[in-house]
Protein backbone atom coordinates (compact mmCIF):
# COMPACT_ATOMS: atom_id res chain seq x y z
CA UNK A 1 0.00 0.00 0.00
CA UNK A 2 1.75 3.74 -1.07
CA UNK A 3 0.51 7.37 -0.65
CA UNK A 4 -1.72 8.80 1.82
CA UNK A 5 -5.14 7.43 1.03
CA UNK A 6 -8.60 8.34 2.20
CA UNK A 7 -10.37 6.81 4.68
CA UNK A 8 -12.61 5.26 2.25
CA UNK A 9 -9.57 4.04 0.38
CA UNK A 10 -7.97 2.78 3.46
CA UNK A 11 -10.76 1.00 5.14
CA UNK A 12 -11.33 -0.53 1.10
CA UNK A 13 -7.68 -1.57 1.12
CA UNK A 14 -8.01 -3.04 4.47
CA UNK A 15 -10.95 -5.07 4.18
CA UNK A 16 -9.48 -6.58 0.63
CA UNK A 17 -6.36 -7.56 2.36
CA UNK A 18 -8.10 -8.97 5.42
CA UNK A 19 -10.67 -11.50 3.28
CA UNK A 20 -8.16 -12.21 1.31
CA UNK A 21 -6.49 -13.62 3.82
CA UNK A 22 -9.46 -15.05 5.48
CA UNK A 23 -10.01 -13.56 8.61
CA UNK A 24 -13.79 -12.88 9.50
CA UNK A 25 -15.73 -10.00 9.33
CA UNK A 26 -13.12 -8.25 6.98
CA UNK A 27 -15.38 -4.60 7.05
CA UNK A 28 -15.41 -4.87 10.55
CA UNK A 29 -11.67 -5.52 11.78
CA UNK A 30 -10.74 -2.92 9.07
CA UNK A 31 -12.94 -0.33 11.10
CA UNK A 32 -11.73 -0.92 14.17
CA UNK A 33 -8.00 -1.13 13.59
CA UNK A 34 -8.48 1.92 11.50
CA UNK A 35 -10.58 3.59 14.05
CA UNK A 36 -7.92 3.04 16.29
CA UNK A 37 -5.77 4.03 14.14
CA UNK A 38 -7.21 7.52 13.71
CA UNK A 39 -8.91 7.72 17.39
CA UNK A 40 -12.06 7.79 16.20
CA UNK A 41 -14.92 8.38 18.81
CA UNK A 42 -17.19 5.13 19.19
CA UNK A 43 -19.14 3.29 21.62
CA UNK A 44 -17.07 2.04 24.07
CA UNK A 45 -14.11 2.96 22.10
CA UNK A 46 -13.91 -0.73 20.59
CA UNK A 47 -16.17 -0.64 17.47
CA UNK A 48 -15.83 2.96 15.89
CA UNK A 49 -19.60 4.45 15.10
CA UNK A 50 -19.58 3.69 11.64
CA UNK A 51 -21.46 7.16 10.92
CA UNK A 52 -18.06 8.38 11.20
CA UNK A 53 -17.01 6.22 8.49
CA UNK A 54 -19.38 7.74 5.83
CA UNK A 55 -19.32 11.66 7.39
CA UNK A 56 -15.41 11.81 7.02
CA UNK A 57 -15.06 9.00 4.07
CA UNK A 58 -13.01 11.78 1.62
CA UNK A 59 -10.42 12.94 4.54
CA UNK A 60 -6.89 11.99 3.86
CA UNK A 61 -5.37 9.98 6.53
CA UNK A 62 -2.12 11.42 7.74
CA UNK A 63 1.39 10.30 7.57
CA UNK A 64 1.53 8.64 11.39
CA UNK A 65 -2.00 7.57 10.88
CA UNK A 66 -1.26 5.79 7.77
CA UNK A 67 2.15 4.27 9.45
CA UNK A 68 -0.14 3.22 12.27
CA UNK A 69 -2.77 1.47 10.27
CA UNK A 70 -0.59 -0.21 8.54
CA UNK A 71 1.22 -1.84 11.31
CA UNK A 72 -2.18 -3.02 12.77
CA UNK A 73 -2.96 -4.77 9.33
CA UNK A 74 0.20 -6.41 9.29
CA UNK A 75 -0.36 -7.89 12.76
CA UNK A 76 -3.78 -8.90 11.96
CA UNK A 77 -2.77 -10.50 8.94
CA UNK A 78 -0.06 -12.18 11.06
CA UNK A 79 -3.35 -13.62 13.09
CA UNK A 80 -2.98 -11.96 16.10
CA UNK A 81 -6.78 -10.92 17.47
CA UNK A 82 -7.85 -7.62 16.89
CA UNK A 83 -8.54 -7.46 20.79
CA UNK A 84 -4.90 -7.71 21.40
CA UNK A 85 -4.11 -5.00 19.07
CA UNK A 86 -6.43 -2.33 20.31
CA UNK A 87 -5.89 -3.39 23.55
CA UNK A 88 -9.59 -3.32 24.57
CA UNK A 89 -13.08 -5.49 24.31
CA UNK A 90 -16.00 -4.85 24.92
CA UNK A 91 -18.08 -7.43 27.82
CA UNK A 92 -21.37 -6.31 29.22
CA UNK A 93 -21.81 -2.46 27.33
CA UNK A 94 -18.18 -1.96 29.70
CA UNK A 95 -15.08 -1.63 28.16
CA UNK A 96 -12.34 -3.71 29.50
CA UNK A 97 -8.21 -3.23 28.45
CA UNK A 98 -7.00 -6.65 27.61
CA UNK A 99 -3.14 -7.66 26.94
CA UNK A 100 -2.08 -11.16 25.87
CA UNK A 101 -1.78 -12.09 29.70
CA UNK A 102 -5.75 -12.50 30.10
CA UNK A 103 -8.50 -14.23 27.85
CA UNK A 104 -10.52 -12.24 25.83
CA UNK A 105 -13.86 -12.03 27.40
CA UNK A 106 -16.19 -13.96 25.47
CA UNK A 107 -20.10 -12.58 24.70
CA UNK A 108 -21.26 -15.66 26.19
CA UNK A 109 -19.67 -15.05 29.31
CA UNK A 110 -22.37 -12.36 29.91
CA UNK A 111 -24.88 -15.31 30.73
CA UNK A 112 -22.68 -16.50 33.35
CA UNK A 113 -22.89 -13.33 34.90
CA UNK A 114 -26.34 -12.51 34.38
CA UNK A 115 -27.20 -16.48 36.12
CA UNK A 116 -25.68 -15.28 38.98
CA UNK A 117 -27.19 -11.86 39.40
CA UNK A 118 -30.31 -14.03 39.04
CA UNK A 119 -30.06 -16.66 41.74
CA UNK A 120 -27.19 -15.46 44.19
CA UNK A 121 -27.66 -13.66 47.34
CA UNK A 122 -26.14 -9.86 45.55
CA UNK A 123 -26.00 -8.83 49.52
CA UNK A 124 -23.59 -11.76 50.60
CA UNK A 125 -19.88 -12.57 49.23
CA UNK A 126 -18.90 -13.57 45.71
CA UNK A 127 -15.88 -14.94 44.56
CA UNK A 128 -15.21 -15.47 40.77
CA UNK A 129 -12.34 -17.92 40.04
CA UNK A 130 -10.29 -17.18 37.46
CA UNK A 131 -11.00 -13.97 36.98
CA UNK A 132 -8.57 -13.07 34.34
CA UNK A 133 -9.16 -9.11 32.95
CA UNK A 134 -12.06 -9.11 35.96
CA UNK A 135 -14.93 -8.94 33.26
CA UNK A 136 -17.18 -10.90 35.29
CA UNK A 137 -16.59 -9.94 39.06
CA UNK A 138 -16.40 -6.13 38.08
CA UNK A 139 -19.56 -6.57 36.11
CA UNK A 140 -20.85 -7.98 39.19
CA UNK A 141 -19.98 -5.39 40.99
CA UNK A 142 -21.09 -3.12 38.54
CA UNK A 143 -24.38 -4.27 38.02
CA UNK A 144 -25.87 -4.48 41.40
CA UNK A 145 -24.23 -7.31 43.67
CA UNK A 146 -24.03 -5.14 47.02
CA UNK A 147 -21.67 -7.50 48.95
CA UNK A 148 -18.07 -7.75 48.73
CA UNK A 149 -17.18 -9.40 45.16
CA UNK A 150 -13.64 -10.62 45.13
CA UNK A 151 -11.70 -12.09 42.13
CA UNK A 152 -8.62 -15.09 41.94
CA UNK A 153 -6.23 -15.75 39.24
CA UNK A 154 -3.25 -17.55 39.37
CA UNK A 155 -1.68 -15.49 37.12
CA UNK A 156 -0.09 -12.37 38.54
CA UNK A 157 -0.18 -10.59 35.27
CA UNK A 158 -3.36 -11.38 35.10
CA UNK A 159 -4.29 -9.66 38.05
CA UNK A 160 -2.56 -6.32 37.35
CA UNK A 161 -4.84 -5.81 34.39
CA UNK A 162 -8.21 -7.12 36.26
CA UNK A 163 -7.05 -4.11 39.01
CA UNK A 164 -6.64 -1.80 36.00
CA UNK A 165 -9.76 -2.47 34.58
CA UNK A 166 -11.70 -2.08 38.38
CA UNK A 167 -9.52 0.93 38.85
CA UNK A 168 -11.01 2.28 35.39
CA UNK A 169 -14.60 1.56 35.60
CA UNK A 170 -14.82 2.25 39.41
CA UNK A 171 -15.65 -0.99 40.79
CA UNK A 172 -15.12 -1.72 44.28
CA UNK A 173 -13.55 -5.51 43.77
CA UNK A 174 -10.79 -7.13 45.35
CA UNK A 175 -7.93 -9.44 43.77
CA UNK A 176 -6.28 -11.77 45.60
CA UNK A 177 -3.11 -14.22 43.49
CA UNK A 178 -4.44 -18.01 44.66
CA UNK A 179 -5.11 -21.10 43.43
CA UNK A 180 -8.77 -21.55 42.94
CA UNK A 181 -10.21 -21.57 46.34
CA UNK A 182 -7.05 -22.17 48.69
CA UNK A 183 -7.54 -19.34 50.50
CA UNK A 184 -11.11 -19.21 51.98
CA UNK A 185 -12.06 -21.06 55.33
CA UNK A 186 -14.91 -23.49 54.89
CA UNK A 187 -18.61 -21.89 55.00
CA UNK A 188 -17.31 -18.51 54.24
CA UNK A 189 -18.75 -17.45 50.60
CA UNK A 190 -22.31 -17.40 49.28
CA UNK A 191 -21.41 -17.36 45.66
CA UNK A 192 -18.12 -19.21 43.71
CA UNK A 193 -18.66 -17.69 40.05
CA UNK A 194 -16.16 -19.52 37.57
CA UNK A 195 -15.45 -19.55 33.73
CA UNK A 196 -12.10 -21.88 33.91
CA UNK A 197 -9.68 -22.98 31.80
CA UNK A 198 -12.20 -26.09 30.26
CA UNK A 199 -10.75 -26.87 26.50
CA UNK A 200 -9.55 -30.69 26.56
CA UNK A 201 -5.07 -30.47 25.18
CA UNK A 202 -6.70 -32.95 23.09
CA UNK A 203 -8.73 -30.63 21.36
CA UNK A 204 -5.85 -27.99 20.94
CA UNK A 205 -5.42 -28.95 16.89
CA UNK A 206 -8.62 -28.03 16.47
CA UNK A 207 -8.74 -24.74 18.01
CA UNK A 208 -8.26 -21.64 15.49
CA UNK A 209 -4.77 -20.60 15.04
CA UNK A 210 -4.87 -17.41 16.68
CA UNK A 211 -6.36 -18.77 20.09
CA UNK A 212 -3.51 -21.26 20.61
CA UNK A 213 -0.77 -18.84 19.41
CA UNK A 214 -1.99 -15.50 21.22
CA UNK A 215 -4.48 -16.38 23.89
CA UNK A 216 -2.80 -17.67 27.54
CA UNK A 217 -2.65 -21.59 27.87
CA UNK A 218 -3.38 -21.26 31.08
CA UNK A 219 -6.61 -19.38 30.47
CA UNK A 220 -7.47 -22.04 27.68
CA UNK A 221 -6.89 -25.85 28.81
CA UNK A 222 -8.08 -27.82 31.58
CA UNK A 223 -5.88 -30.65 31.40
CA UNK A 224 -5.97 -33.48 28.87
CA UNK A 225 -9.80 -33.95 28.88
CA UNK A 226 -10.70 -30.66 30.01
CA UNK A 227 -12.04 -31.05 33.69
CA UNK A 228 -8.99 -30.42 35.20
CA UNK A 229 -9.81 -27.40 36.98
CA UNK A 230 -13.41 -28.67 37.53
CA UNK A 231 -12.56 -31.20 39.07
CA UNK A 232 -10.16 -29.54 41.76
CA UNK A 233 -12.97 -26.60 42.16
CA UNK A 234 -16.40 -28.05 42.86
CA UNK A 235 -15.21 -30.37 46.27
CA UNK A 236 -13.29 -27.07 47.22
CA UNK A 237 -16.20 -24.85 46.60
CA UNK A 238 -18.65 -27.67 48.25
CA UNK A 239 -16.51 -26.69 51.52
CA UNK A 240 -15.83 -23.05 50.56
CA UNK A 241 -19.73 -21.85 50.27
CA UNK A 242 -22.37 -21.69 53.45
CA UNK A 243 -25.27 -24.02 52.65
CA UNK A 244 -27.41 -23.14 50.05
CA UNK A 245 -24.60 -21.16 48.63
CA UNK A 246 -24.57 -21.03 44.62
CA UNK A 247 -22.01 -22.23 42.52
CA UNK A 248 -22.23 -20.88 38.58
CA UNK A 249 -19.71 -22.07 36.30
CA UNK A 250 -19.22 -21.59 32.72
CA UNK A 251 -19.02 -24.89 30.67
CA UNK A 252 -17.99 -26.21 27.38
CA UNK A 253 -19.82 -28.30 24.50
CA UNK A 254 -20.90 -31.71 25.53
CA UNK A 255 -19.88 -30.88 29.09
CA UNK A 256 -22.72 -30.71 31.13
CA UNK A 257 -23.62 -34.43 31.62
CA UNK A 258 -20.36 -35.24 32.95
CA UNK A 259 -20.31 -32.20 35.14
CA UNK A 260 -23.97 -33.10 36.58
CA UNK A 261 -22.77 -36.44 37.60
CA UNK A 262 -19.37 -34.49 39.75
CA UNK A 263 -22.16 -32.39 41.50
CA UNK A 264 -24.13 -35.84 43.36
CA UNK A 265 -25.08 -34.23 46.14
CA UNK A 266 -25.60 -30.48 45.78
CA UNK A 267 -28.93 -29.43 45.19
CA UNK A 268 -30.71 -27.26 42.13
CA UNK A 269 -28.32 -28.20 39.22
CA UNK A 270 -29.39 -26.26 36.69
CA UNK A 271 -27.92 -25.71 32.76
CA UNK A 272 -28.53 -22.47 31.13
CA UNK A 273 -28.53 -22.48 27.13
CA UNK A 274 -26.33 -19.92 25.27
CA UNK A 275 -27.87 -18.05 21.82
CA UNK A 276 -27.22 -21.00 20.15
CA UNK A 277 -28.77 -23.33 22.52
CA UNK A 278 -25.68 -24.67 23.66
CA UNK A 279 -25.63 -25.15 28.02
CA UNK A 280 -23.27 -22.78 28.42
CA UNK A 281 -23.50 -22.31 32.34
CA UNK A 282 -24.78 -24.69 35.11
CA UNK A 283 -25.39 -23.80 38.66
CA UNK A 284 -25.73 -25.83 41.85
CA UNK A 285 -26.35 -24.70 45.47
CA UNK A 286 -24.75 -26.92 48.73
CA UNK A 287 -27.27 -28.29 50.77
CA UNK A 288 -29.14 -25.92 53.15
CA UNK A 289 -29.10 -28.02 56.28
CA UNK A 290 -25.48 -29.58 56.28
CA UNK A 291 -22.68 -28.61 58.78
C1 LIG B 1 -11.11 -19.03 30.78
S1 LIG B 1 -10.13 -17.81 31.61
C2 LIG B 1 -11.45 -16.77 32.25
C3 LIG B 1 -11.07 -15.34 32.39
C4 LIG B 1 -12.25 -14.42 32.73
N1 LIG B 1 -12.90 -14.85 33.94
C5 LIG B 1 -13.25 -14.40 31.59
O1 LIG B 1 -14.29 -15.05 31.72
O2 LIG B 1 -13.00 -13.73 30.58
C6 LIG B 1 -9.59 -18.74 33.01
C7 LIG B 1 -8.74 -17.98 34.03
O3 LIG B 1 -8.41 -18.91 35.09
C8 LIG B 1 -7.09 -18.66 35.55
N2 LIG B 1 -6.62 -19.88 36.21
C9 LIG B 1 -6.14 -21.02 35.66
N3 LIG B 1 -5.82 -21.92 36.61
C10 LIG B 1 -6.10 -21.33 37.81
C11 LIG B 1 -5.97 -21.74 39.17
N4 LIG B 1 -5.51 -22.95 39.48
N5 LIG B 1 -6.33 -20.88 40.15
C12 LIG B 1 -6.81 -19.64 39.82
N6 LIG B 1 -6.95 -19.20 38.56
C13 LIG B 1 -6.61 -20.03 37.56
C14 LIG B 1 -6.34 -18.28 34.29
O4 LIG B 1 -5.16 -17.57 34.60
C15 LIG B 1 -7.40 -17.46 33.54
O5 LIG B 1 -7.28 -16.09 33.87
Amino acid sequence: MTGFLTVREALGQGRDLLERAGIQAPRLNAEILLGQALSVPGSLGFRPDAAWFYAHSDRALREVEWIHYGRYLHQRLAGKPTQYITGRQEFYGREFAVTPDVLIPRPETELLVECALKLGSRSGIAVDVGTGSGAIAITLALEGWSGPVLGIDISARALEIAHRNARKLGAKTGFVHADLLSPFADHTLDAVVSNPPYIAEADRPSLQREVVAHEPGLALFGGTDGYGIYCRLIPQALHALKPGGLLAMEIGIGQAAELSQMLAGWNDIQTFPDLAGIPRVLTARTPANRR
